[in-house]
């Protein structure tokens, strides 16, 4: 039997339905206040994330302090039985703070202070500021720590940005130190002999600068690596002015597909992780690509604590914030929402409750209208929602089993851009690891996507594409992973540089090389135009029945030497030709494979269909499912949860496999052969398969 997880808050152990609530726009209004409750209960809604960016409401002047219109919103709800993540309102501050201490504005790069206005404009360093946070924050507490509504902390929003003051430079210095000790590791760690960039004293060392130092890649690294640590310290400070209050109640961060920060270290400070999903539907007929995408980024945020997550904020309809900001087509609210809690999300809540009236979201997407009443689309939808939600409670706490990982590190990612290697014009590290993720999101094969300080002990199958920053440790890793018996897969521009970001001296791929069984001895970057192939080698031990022919290669090309590797696949171009561009290598009772070339999606979906037959990874359902529909896993106590996604943007059919299913939400059977519409999102209940649960291979 598996066990669920403990609920996120034993107040609303069921699966959360909400927004954001900013009814700090609507004080002048009271009777907003009724109708937003009556409306919630109508939508089925059971929680709101309240005071966001409500510092010049909660305190107006210097330490003057104005609860009166929260405590009647908090109230209101615990009488209602709605519940409330309440925000610590640091994301944006009041005018009279910037005014008085314009420290607590942010310097740019180019080391311009902000002027006050807009939000997230803060230092994460400036004393002030921190004073400041530390008791808005510890009055907030004192206040509803305990209040009936309140579940659990929504610490600030959407952590980002960096900040060049003074006060950071110098927290940067003693970062620094800590971790090299002497100026001289740090000169060394840093390659600061070439052109003369050695620093002779500690006040010489700067944040990277548009006009300054720009070009030194181990510090363009550790400036990135320290503006993770000083948010981190930020959001900790954050949490420490509210546990004291009531060290039960959980906490949370809203976190976006910020590339700046680097997620995974907030893992031990928060309770539970919580992200913000705005993908762009509706760009092409098959919403399938974008899907897959949304799929790796609900996979990365699970990963980060292994346990259900929070969808803190998500559209009811459009954005307005983006190019193009298009309305969910019919059923993309229900299959994108339940999207969300097949991968592992006990919530679906939205950016906002209630259409601003005014400023720069008035036009976003809410579940109420400016029309103000329950007789709009969106509401229908939102309100179909909650329903689903409400008979789907059970999944709450459902463990999201996998296999199989997709290896994505935040330092590779910063480092990989930074190279100034073979592909300024792009190398699309994140595509490319979206396109491994999505050939198994294509055959319903659940993935996590992890870093390299996870464990790798409980997965078959890890995909660590584009992995040029690569730590001896992670090749050891790696290399006793693959000896265990897992199944490895790299692609070319691997296990190039270390953590300071310097060269693996000997040969590439430097700490992976023995494991992989090739040298990579040069690499070049094709124009757009540029095409070579990878034509499969016929016969041999180790090939895959699936893979035949010849597939386009583009993008960026390794010429790799195999030396213990077998050569699955060679080049059919230019003066590569006939040189390996695809090998595999057995190393102890595992296997790892090199791609040395950028594949299209039609090798790689042969490729891992090849790759889940051998390395014995279990799909979700037994039997085949058509393109852009994919098969997701909760797994209930005594039940699967078995979640059929049809992103296709057509009509499709699919067989089920042998197990008797029903739907999960209304406890019917179900046909073996099923027609999923357009859109369509359905949730089917099966026996918890003894087999699957001892993770043996059928
Ligand atoms: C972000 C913010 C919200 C809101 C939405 C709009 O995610 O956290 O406050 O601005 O975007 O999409
Ligand atoms: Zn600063």
């Amino acid at each position: 039997m598996t066990k669920p997880f403990p609920p996120i808050s034993p107040k609303l152990p069921v699966l959360m339905h909400g927004a954001d609530y900013n009814p700090d726009q609507w004080l002048d209004r009271p009777d907003i206040l009724d109708e937003d409750i009556r409306l919630m209960k109508l939508a089925g809604c059971n929680v709101m994330a309240v005071g966001i960016f409500s510092w010049a409401s909660l305190e107006p002047e210097e330490g003057v302090y104005r609860f009166d219109w929260l405590d009647r919103v908090l109230d209101r709800f615990a009488q209602e039985g709605i519940y409330a993540w309440l925000a610590t309102p640091s994301g944006a501050r009041p005018a009279w703070m910037s005014a008085k201490y314009p420290e607590v504005l942010r310097t740019e790069a180019n080391r311009v202070r902000n002027l006050h206005g807009m939000r997230h404009n803060h230092c994460w360093s400036s004393p002030v500021y921190r004073e400041k946070t530390a008791k808005i924050n510890s009055r907030l507490a004192e206040r509803y720590a305990r209040h009936p509504a309140v579940i659990g902390w929504h610490i600030s929003n959407e952590y980002g940005g960096d900040c060049h003051c003074e006060y950071c430079q110098s927290s940067f210095r003693e970062w620094l130190k800590e971790r090299y000790g002497s100026l001289e590791a740090l000169n060394a760690a840093w390659w600061t002999s070439f052109w003369a960039h050695t620093y002779t004293d500690w006040s010489q060392v700067e944040s990277p600068a548009p006009h300054g130092e720009n070009m030194v890649h181990g510090q363009n690294l550790d400036w990135r690596r320290f503006v993770t640590h000083q948010t981190v310290d930020f959001c900790r400070h954050e949490i420490e002015a509210v546990r004291g209050a009531n060290p039960e109640l959980p906490a949370t961060t809203n976190m976006h597909m910020i590339e700046g920060v680097d997620y995974r270290k907030f893992a031990d400070l928060l309770d539970v992780i919580s992200w913000d999903a705005y993908p762009t539907w509706h760009e092409h007929t098959s919403d399938a690509a974008l899907a897959a995408s949304v799929a790796f980024y609900h996979d990365l945020f699970r990963s980060i604590k292994h346990r259900p997550f929070l969808l803190m904020e998500s559209t009811p309809s459009l954005t307005n914030w983006q190019a193009v900001s298009k309305l969910k087509r019919p059923g993309m609210h229900r299959l994108s929402s339940l999207q969300a809690i097949a991968h592992g999300s006990d919530s679906v809540q939205y950016f906002q409750w209630r259409k601003s009236r005014g400023s720069s979201e008035k036009f976003h997407g809410a579940v109420v209208d400016h029309a103000g009443h329950d007789h709009t689309r969106v509401f229908g939808d939102a309100a179909d929602l909650g329903r689903s939600l409400g008979s789907l409670s059970g999944i709450a706490g459902a463990p999201t089993p996998a296999e199989t990982a997709i290896l994505f590190d935040w330092d590779n990612r910063w480092a990989v851009k930074d190279a100034q290697g073979p592909r300024n014009s792009g190398l699309h590290y994140e595509e490319t690891a979206m396109e491994h993720h999505r050939a198994l999101w294509e055959r319903g094969v659940p993935a996590d996507v992890i870093g390299s300080g996870d464990s790798f002990d409980d997965y078959r199958l890890i995909v660590a594409p584009m992995l040029y920053l690569c730590s001896e440790d992670t090749g050891r890793k790696l290399e006793a992973f693959v000896e265990r018996g897992g199944t490895l897969v790299t692609t070319y521009w691997s296990g190039v540089v270390d953590e300071h970001d310097l060269c693996h001296l000997g040969g590439f791929p430097g700490p992976l090389r023995r494991t992989l069984g090739i040298w990579a001895e040069e690499i070049e970057g094709l124009y757009d135009y540029d095409r070579n192939g990878v034509s499969i080698v016929p016969g041999g031990s180790g090939r895959l029945p699936e893979l035949s022919g010849a597939y386009e290669a583009r993008e960026i090309c390794e010429l790799i030497h195999a030396e213990t590797a077998e050569v699955l696949g060679v080049y059919t171009e230019d003066f590569y030709a006939d040189r390996p561009a695809l090998t595999v290598n057995r190393l102890g009772e595992g296997s790892a494979y090199h791609l040395a070339t950028r594949l299209g999606e039609d090798f790689l979906n042969d490729f891992y269909a090849g790759l889940i037959r051998t390395s014995g990874v279990k799909p979700v359902l037994g039997s085949e499912l058509p393109p852009g529909v994919t098969a997701q896993l909760r797994r209930g106590e005594e039940q699967d949860y078995v979640f059929l996604l049809n992103f296709s943007g057509e009509e499709r059919q699919l067989e089920l496999d042998g197990h008797s299913y029903t739907d999960a939400e209304t406890g019917e059977p179900v046909p073996k052969k099923l027609t999923l519409p357009v859109n369509a999102a359905v949730v089917l209940s099966r026996r918890t398969n003894a087999e699957r649960e001892s993770g043996q291979p059928a």
